[in-house]
């Protein structure tokens, strides 16, 4: 059987990082928004961090009022955040964890280990009709925690896979796998994501009941060469398994 098509979520927060790192006007996230989903993006996602480094409160307003496919929140499980994301109500919020010294999100988060808290939060945000998804690593004793507080989604974690020599990836890829059959035979809807690229990411898109992938680094860095749009459906060929 065909896999469905997986969706594609565009991460646009290094257009802000570009805007930030010299507090000029360009380049204008809006419009970084307006040609993703011309070219084909089925989500827009973008990472209010704590430190703020790239997209700041206003993008996430402003961004709320012009995405037109779908908004996609990553945010630290913090009572701030939990409070902007009931006023902005994206359609989906990605719960990730967050130190301020990473480069980049480093690892899944640590479900088990809060996992009262977690469940306030995926209640908390189901209330006001946003899906909760949980950055996790692919682990079964997590996922297992993840269905326990009844987060409709899972994130699972690419970096390590991304990471690797590709003659290493393939117990990895096993890893990611089985997790995913295993988070859906719990009802779990499951999307991945981190370190994500032209060259590795068809081996994850291939993966049966895949939903969505969550891709920004790399499409960005692809964008100074061959522009948002082209980048955008570059990675789509990609996925699809024609480049
Ligand atoms: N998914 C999550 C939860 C993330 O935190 C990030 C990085 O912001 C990504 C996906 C995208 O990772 P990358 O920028 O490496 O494609």
């Amino acid at each position: 059987m065909q896999n469905k098509q997986v969706r594609l979520g565009v991460n646009l927060d290094h257009v802000t990082t570009l805007r930030q790192v010299r507090g000029t006007p360009y380049p204008d996230l809006q419009e970084a928004i307006r040609i993703s989903e011309v070219a084909g993006a089925d989500g827009i996602t973008m990472h209010l961090r704590e430190d703020r480094r790239h997209i700041q409160d206003a993008d996430v307003y402003a961004s709320r009022q012009v995405i037109q496919s779908s908004m996609n929140l990553e945010m630290a499980a913090t009572a701030e955040m939990q409070s902007i994301a009931i006023k902005v109500k994206p359609d989906y919020c990605c719960i990730v964890p967050e130190r301020r010294e990473e480069l980049t999100t480093e690892g899944g988060l640590d479900v088990l280990g809060h996992l009262s808290r977690m469940r306030d939060l995926v209640t908390a945000l189901s209330e006001h009709d946003i899906q909760v998804s949980l950055f996790i690593e692919a682990n079964k004793k997590v996922i297992d925690a993840a269905a326990e507080i009844a987060a409709p989604i899972i994130e699972l974690h690419t970096g390590h896979y991304a990471d690797l020599p590709e003659e290493h990836r393939a117990e990895e890829l096993q890893r990611i796998d089985e997790a995913t059959q295993h988070a859906l035979k719990l009802g779990l809807i499951v999307n991945a994501g981190h370190g994500l690229n032209v060259s590795n990411v068809r081996e994850i898109a291939v993966i049966p009941g895949m939903n969505e992938l969550n891709i920004g680094h790399s499409i960005i860095a692809d964008a100074l060469f061959m522009g948002l749009e082209g980048a955008i459906l570059r990675m789509r060929a990609a996925m699809d398994g024609e480049v």
